[in-house]
């Protein structure tokens, strides 16, 4: 399958079933924003669920947070966003467009009469560069000037740092210690694309582990191999996961070290989640912009440090595509095209499908009870329509890892069938069993 096909094919697929829809659709849409339907957001709450799982439930020293999108628009100044979270632009006078100035489309340099636009192909019609904020911008009050403007947060992790002591304080931890959150961002992304890989409005799942200065490497080691053993185990082709190291012109104005989890997307080596080293860079500021003192008094050594930051930062929606990338698959099965998701169980958004064989002879009945039952425990489907092949493939599409079925032998000898997704193979289990056994099924370390 060439590689665009796939994504084209995985686009509709997520339409078709229920994933991801395109905002306000029947507007035309609006670029880069996008809706989760009910299978979608199902599968993208398992994954931030399996990440809070993992980094604060199963941990004790990690807390949670859940801070406001909107915050004080002194924080943007001291995080460095205001000044420094852009990227150059150049316009073509000719058609309009707007273009990266370091778009690999562009011949020559912009503002010089040998620069070409790639799309209207004029020469000498693109601007010089000019520098654009990805911050959104919108006012606060009934007041829309200069000083009213406040900022949708680009990143989640400010709102970690400005509330460290809060958390320190109030939760008795010591450092080491981390917090974590999940939240909406926004950026005003200039070249966003690739369906969800890269959109406007986004959701993040950061967490900003405060360590002792001096102590970060080792830490960031740790965190390093973490993190790539979370993504592992949400059941990804591990040949397609790697390291990406920043180098010195790639690395952040507040890294001191950098590593990304990359995915290799249909469209390269992509980025997922980036670990960071950041040193005091983020604490200093604020407290320097604030006024206030963020340092930490460690009652061991006598001494008061400004802690060092590792950050793990995860696109929640960028997971949910890789998992979508990595599960699909089609292949031939007696004469017709079967398409599958093949994705964890445990992220599967629907567990299991119950279904009667025929609608007659009780079947539908006891199929009902048997879904009312299960659904109580997992999330669950139940369909009496067409025939059975159909209602699999419909699963199968869906990526439910197991058909439950009532048939003539559940009435006589109390057992169902239960069909694999990935094998197709059936066995049969016992019904008063069955709830258990696929529960034990889904279930799945975090
Ligand atoms: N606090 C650090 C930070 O925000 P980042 O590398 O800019 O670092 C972290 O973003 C993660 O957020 C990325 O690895 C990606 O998964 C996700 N992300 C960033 N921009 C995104 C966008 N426009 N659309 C979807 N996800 C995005």
């Amino acid at each position: 399958m060439a590689d665009t096909t796939l994504m084209d094919k995985l686009v509709s697929l997520c339409k078709r079933r229920g994933f991801v829809f395109q905002s306000s659709e029947i507007y035309g849409g609006l670029g880069s924003v996008w809706d989760y339907g009910p299978l979608g957001v199902a599968l993208k709450r398992n994954v931030k669920d399996r990440w809070w799982s993992a980094m604060v439930q199963a941990r004790d020293d990690i807390e949670g947070l859940d801070a406001a999108i909107l915050m004080h628009p002194r924080v943007w100044e001291a995080s460095g966003h205001v000044s420094g979270f852009t990227d150059p632009l150049v316009d073509c006078r000719q058609c309009k467009n707007r273009f990266r100035a370091d778009d690999p489309r562009i011949k020559g340099t912009p503002g010089q009469p040998d620069a070409q636009c790639p799309v209207c192909g004029t020469r000498g019609s693109l601007t010089e560069p000019r520098m654009f904020n990805l911050m959104f911008r919108t006012f606060m009050g009934p007041v829309e000037d200069s000083a009213s403007v406040v900022y949708l947060r680009p990143e989640t992790a400010q709102g970690i740092y400005v509330n460290y002591l809060n958390v320190l304080q109030s939760s008795r931890q010591r450092i080491p210690f981390g917090i974590a959150q999940i939240g909406k961002a926004f950026r005003n992304e200039i070249t966003p694309g690739n369906f969800i890989f890269r959109t406007r409005e986004f959701e993040q799942m950061e967490m900003q582990f405060f360590v002792e200065p001096g102590t970060d490497g080792e830490w960031f080691e740790r965190w390093r191999e973490w993190r790539m053993e979370w993504h592992r185990a949400l059941g990804l082709n591990p040949a397609k996961l790697q390291w990406h190291q920043h180098s010195g012109s790639e690395l952040a104005h507040y890294a001191k070290a950098a590593f990304d989890v990359q995915y290799e997307f249909p469209f390269g080596w992509q980025e997922i989640e980036g670990i960071h080293n950041r040193g005091d860079f983020d604490l200093g500021r604020h407290q320097e912009y604030s006024g206030k003192k963020l340092e930490y008094f460690d009652q061991g050594q006598n001494r008061r440090y400004l802690p060092y930051i590792v950050e793990t930062s995860a696109g929640a929606d960028r997971v949910t595509l890789t998992l979508l990338v990595d599960a699909y698959r089609e292949e031939q099965v007696e004469g017709e095209t079967r398409v599958v998701l093949g994705l964890h169980p445990a992220v599967a958004p629907i567990k299991a499908g119950v279904f009667p064989l025929v609608k007659k002879d009780g079947m539908p009945e006891l199929a009902t009870t048997l879904y009312h039952e299960l659904r109580k425990q997992i999330a669950c489907f139940y369909d009496d329509s067409g025939a059975i092949g159909r209602r699999y493939r419909r699963m199968d599409e869906a990526g439910t890892p197991f058909g439950i079925t009532v048939d003539g032998e559940t009435l006589s000898q109390r057992t169902v069938t239960v069909r694999h997704r990935d094998s197709m193979q059936q066995e049969r289990v016992a019904l008063d069993q069955v709830a258990g056994y696929i529960k034990e099924k889904v279930s799945g370390e975090r």
